[in-house]
């Protein structure tokens, strides 16, 4: 053999050999079945903060922008098709100084503060109570309103409760009517406060435990229409918010609320970009991702000894990836680019989330538009669907889906003695009656060759979407939307087992036949 045709042969297989397969095999207990994936763990969040209302969702009737009574008619129609089924509003942070009485009547005669929080900047009133909720109505999801604790009262919130909701002549009932809406509106959670160890009033647990039953008491509403009321709890690794709340709260309390933002170098101060990362950084964003894990198992091990019915629900209504400011944009305004990295970090956290469905009911991605780890950019009349956004609509079928636990056997991916499996699978039976799976490919360079097996069920086949990339921090721009963009993908049918090949560096959902 000459030296050209050897050197040849060794050209076209040194990258299959550097890329080969890892295998991994499943065992899917479909005949197991777990607790129902309640739809709002697809929640979103939108906050008074940079774009994510004013330019991202509200443009106002006079903009050029398409709209509907003010609501840009492009990101409408994106959130529709992700069945969003929750919305969080008017913070975070910002809910603690958010007093509602300025974002009702005539827009012109609101008053404009200053969003302390958020930059600094005016903040106009212009979305209001009445803006938030036909936007809820429109894009037909339910809503979780954050009340002020921070630096409002007991009868601020009571007000507001009985504005939304009070189908009587009172005062506030009329003054709702006033101002455009006759019907009552149903609030479907309300939320004491918000980072109440923060932000909300930098408070310590046992002050705010007696804060949330005093405000509590006041939260009301016509008969059958109560909100879900949920106390404002720790974040991270932190289990002390929710023993003292579970231990010093007897009433009225339905969820506890829980933070955890992934922020590649685990440190406030140098969060790490993001884009134009290293494979370092990418693993360590991925497995600073799963601890998640433990922080939901150490905080439901607490509920379920305080709480041995299972009354008090896990909300995780803040989590998302948190990078450095882009450089040329408002620190304040947290707006970043969203990468197929985001994409992973999205789908890992959903199958933490099925996990632990029992508890878990409940989980608002930060945040929908513009900032954080946004579904959407949007730029004056630009507009861009993020990869997360592309995970979103591919896990649809998980809401209300039935949970599978499934045996996995995946080798480490691992670098400088970080580890993570190199796959995570998550598996439910959807509303239909079909079998849905999930995975991550974590690896960005290996293929994974899964098995699939199935106790419970004769598999066929099995179809759906990938979403992969060439690069780590593939992202789309209003130039190039459709750089990260879901594909095809099939399993193979080898004996009762199927099999399928995911890419490196990819999240994927198959429906099984
Ligand atoms: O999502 C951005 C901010 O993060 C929220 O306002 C606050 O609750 C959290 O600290």
């Amino acid at each position: 053999m000459s030296k050209q045709w050897r050197w040849l042969i060794f050209v076209a297989l040194v990258p299959a050999f550097a890329q080969a397969a890892v295998n991994v095999s499943v065992t899917v207990h479909a005949d197991q079945p777990g607790a129902v994936i309640n739809p709002n763990v697809y929640g979103q969040f939108a906050e008074h903060l940079g774009a994510g209302i004013y330019g991202g969702i509200w443009v106002g009737e006079k903009s050029d922008i398409p709209n509907t009574q003010g609501y840009r008619n492009d990101v409408v129609a994106a959130l529709k098709a992700l069945k969003v089924p929750v919305v969080r509003w008017p913070g975070g942070c910002f809910a603690d100084e958010y007093h509602w009485r300025d974002g009702i009547g005539p827009r012109e005669g609101r008053p404009v503060k200053v969003n302390t929080h958020w930059g600094g900047v005016p903040e106009t009133n212009e979305f209001g109570t009445h803006e938030f909720m036909a936007f809820a109505e429109l894009i037909g999801t339910k809503v979780y309103i954050s009340g002020n604790v921070g630096s409002g009262s007991p009868q601020e919130m009571a007000d507001w409760m009985e504005y939304m909701t009070s189908n009587t002549v009172s005062t506030l009932a009329n003054l709702r009517r006033k101002n455009g809406r006759d019907k009552p509106w149903e609030v479907h959670y309300f939320g004491i406060g918000n980072e109440t160890w923060g932000c909300g009033g930098n408070m310590r647990p046992e002050y705010y435990a007696d804060l949330f039953r005093q405000y509590a008491t006041y939260i009301k509403a016509p008969r059958g229409h109560r909100p879900k009321i949920v106390a404002s709890g720790g974040y991270d690794a932190g289990t002390r918010w929710v023993e003292v709340l579970t231990t010093q709260v007897e009433r009225d309390i339905d969820a506890i609320s829980h933070h955890y933002y992934t922020i590649p170098s685990g440190k406030w101060e140098k969060k790490g970009n993001s884009l134009g990362f290293t494979e370092d950084e990418w693993l360590a964003t991925l497995q600073r991702t799963l601890r998640i894990d433990e922080y939901i198992t150490n905080n439901v091990k607490i509920l379920d000894k305080n709480d041995p019915q299972g009354k008090v629900a896990f909300y995780v209504d803040e989590w998302g990836t948190w990078y450095d400011p882009e450089p040329g944009r408002e620190p304040g305004f947290l707006y970043q680019q969203n990468s197929l990295r985001d994409a992973l970090v999205a789908a890992l956290n959903f199958h933490v989330f099925h996990q632990h469905a029992k508890r878990v009911q409940m989980a608002n991605i930060a945040q929908m538009v513009n900032v954080l780890q946004a579904m959407i950019l949007a730029e004056g009349p630009k507009m861009v669907l993020t990869p997360t956004y592309h995970v979103f609509q591919m896990y649809v079928p998980f809401q209300g889906a039935t949970f599978l636990p499934s045996e996995v056997k995946s080798p480490p991916y691992e670098r400088a003695g970080v580890s993570v499996p190199a796959v995570s699978v998550t598996a439910a039976r959807d509303t239909s009656g079909k079998l849905q799976l999930g995975f991550v490919n974590l690896d960005p360079v290996h293929e994974a060759t899964v098995t699939l097996e199935f106790n419970g069920l004769q598999a066929k086949s099995a179809a759906g979407k990938t979403l992969t990339a060439r690069a780590m921090d593939a992202h789309n721009t209003f130039a190039t939307p459709g750089a990260v963009v879901p594909a095809a993908i099939k399993a193979r049918r080898t004996g009762a087992r199927l099999q399928v090949s995911l890419p490196p560096k990819s999240v994927s959902v198959l429906a099984v036949d």
